[in-house]
């Protein structure tokens, strides 16, 4: 394990990001994953944060309500297609998505719900600000493109306490 600074991880983060390549893990006694796709790694309060953006349907969003604490953990050496796949469509309402899909919950440095083995790197945050978005200030554009049943995310920002890479 080497810790990494938040900064050298953003191209990379970013562009997984993009692709929808990693994995946002909350709960520290029944953890759950879900795959995530929109995100933003910066500077915020004079800290590193990691900005998720969680629809309230999501098991996900329930648990990051009640617990103060996510990781993300991101594929650089394993595929994981498919586990990104599965844990970007299944509930953790309906299932233990780490059982049988090729992916692991694995005790993480500093923040009590787990890291994703199989990633090489993570990013652990604890919630400093959760906020749900509403439309009304919100571009009619981005509206009309990602908010036309007008579901609007929750966004939790996390400050990173930890990143770090499991890579050798
Ligand atoms: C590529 C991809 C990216 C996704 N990105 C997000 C995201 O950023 N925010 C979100 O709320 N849901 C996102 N989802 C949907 C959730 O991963 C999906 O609804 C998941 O089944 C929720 O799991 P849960 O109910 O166990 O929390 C994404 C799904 C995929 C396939």
């Amino acid at each position: 394990m080497k810790y990494l600074s938040y900064i050298e991880s953003i191209e990379f983060a970013t562009d997984a990001l993009s692709k929808g390549r990693a994995f946002l893990t909350s709960g520290k006694d029944a953890p759950n994953t879900m795959t995530i796709g929109w995100g933003s790694i910066g500077y915020m309060w004079n800290r590193p944060v990691f900005i998720a953006v969680v629809r309230p349907q999501r098991h996900t969003h329930g648990i990051m309500l009640k617990e103060s604490e996510f990781t993300v953990s991101i594929p650089t050496k394993n595929d994981l297609s498919a586990a990104l796949a599965f844990a970007g469509t299944a509930s953790g309402r309906d299932g233990n998505k780490f059982e049988g899909h090729g992916i692991t919950a694995s005790p993480s440095q500093h923040v009590s719900c787990p890291i994703i083995k199989e990633c090489g790197l993570h990013f652990e945050c604890k919630t400093r600000l959760i906020q749900d978005m509403t439309g009304d200030r919100m571009d009619e554009s981005v509206i009309a493109r990602s908010y036309p049943a007008r579901d609007f995310h929750t966004i939790f920002i996390g400050e990173i306490v930890s990143c770090y890479t499991t890579d050798e």
